[in-house]
């Protein structure tokens, strides 16, 4: 396809127009949160957000495969002293749409400084909602296993009859788990919750994500050679990301000065791959939990 490999300028929602049916096999991106940083890419109304954004998502999801995953980063901003509902009311009309919503990951910044507000804390987590076109989507839970930690040290140590044998959940949700399954493993799989330092500085545009929290998601739900595509690229970090995976990136963006930003860090990304190390940050994550042999909640 010729899109593929390149950054495109322009609407999102015409440019992706042109491309065909299921070619996509994840849609990972942060669009413009509502209102906010109106004077550097242009704020749309809270109380609009859906309507803005749903006609985008209609595309997204003709466009992606039916095994793709669509990852969405946004936070509802407060509005006269309350958290604003519209990230509440688009997941439910994207559901009306035809999307499931399969999952929420918590993205915590791990380096936010501190703050004081008369009401509310320092936000310090965004959102990031996974939609899905089928239940059956690609997912390689073995891309992201994390080191099992302190916790297996003790807990391993002394393990009770009950933790040798399959405790089902008293609440009969369906979830049990064998705590013995661990003995003598050192990765588990990983929790929710990406613990993630942001990277705000020297990057000529006002809200970019981490390099490893797109890379997280495309280990997770791409394979080498698959198609990536961030809709609202901005400084094409997702892009980035994409390439030091060994995928195929496109990216798109309303500013042109944005885009060649993009284009500037990809280029310096693609020199640095060849001279044989990345110039940005690859994956890291230091997420560890107290494991569990949970059963598929497909
Ligand atoms: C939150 S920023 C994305 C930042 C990006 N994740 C990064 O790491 O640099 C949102 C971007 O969406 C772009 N944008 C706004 N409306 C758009 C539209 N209709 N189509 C494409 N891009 C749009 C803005 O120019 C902005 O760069």
């Amino acid at each position: 396809m010729d899109f593929m490999n390149t950054l495109i300028p322009g609407d999102c929602e015409d440019i992706i127009k042109q491309f065909p049916d299921n070619s996509i096999d994840l849609i990972f991106t942060s669009p413009p949160y509502a209102d906010q940083r109106q004077k550097t890419y242009g704020g749309i109304s809270p109380d609009k957000y859906s309507e803005w954004f749903l006609p985008k998502a209609e595309q997204f999801l003709r466009v992606l495969k039916p095994t793709g995953t669509f990852v969405l980063n946004i936070k509802e901003r407060v509005v006269n002293g309350e958290r604003h509902t519209y990230v509440l009311e688009l997941i439910l009309k994207m559901r009306e749409q035809g999307w499931l919503w399969t999952e929420e990951f918590i993205w915590h910044k791990k380096n936010s400084y501190p703050g004081k507000w008369p009401n509310r804390f320092r936000d310090n987590w965004e959102r990031l909602i996974q939609f899905n076109k089928e239940k059956r989507f690609k997912m390689n839970q073995e891309a992201v296993m994390v080191p099992i930690g302190e916790w297996a040290k003790e807990r391993l140590a002394n393990l009770s009859d009950t933790d040798k044998i399959r405790d089902e959940s008293k609440a009969g949700s369906g979830f049990g788990k064998n705590v013995s399954h661990w003995l003598g493993r050192d990765l588990v799989y990983p929790t929710n919750v990406l613990h993630m330092a942001t990277e705000c500085f020297n990057r000529q545009h006002s809200a970019t994500f981490p390099v490893a929290l797109p890379m997280w998601f495309i280990k997770l739900f791409t394979d080498r050679g698959d198609s990536v595509l961030d809709p609202f690229a901005g400084s094409g970090t997702t892009a980035l990301a994409t390439i030091q995976a060994g995928r195929n990136y496109v990216g798109i963006d309303i500013s042109e000065e944005y885009i060649e930003v993009a284009r500037r860090r990809i280029a310096q990304t693609q020199i640095s791959l060849l001279d044989g190390f990345d110039s940005e940050t690859t994956y890291v994550n230091s997420n560890q939990q107290a494991p569990v042999n949970e059963k598929a909640a497909l």
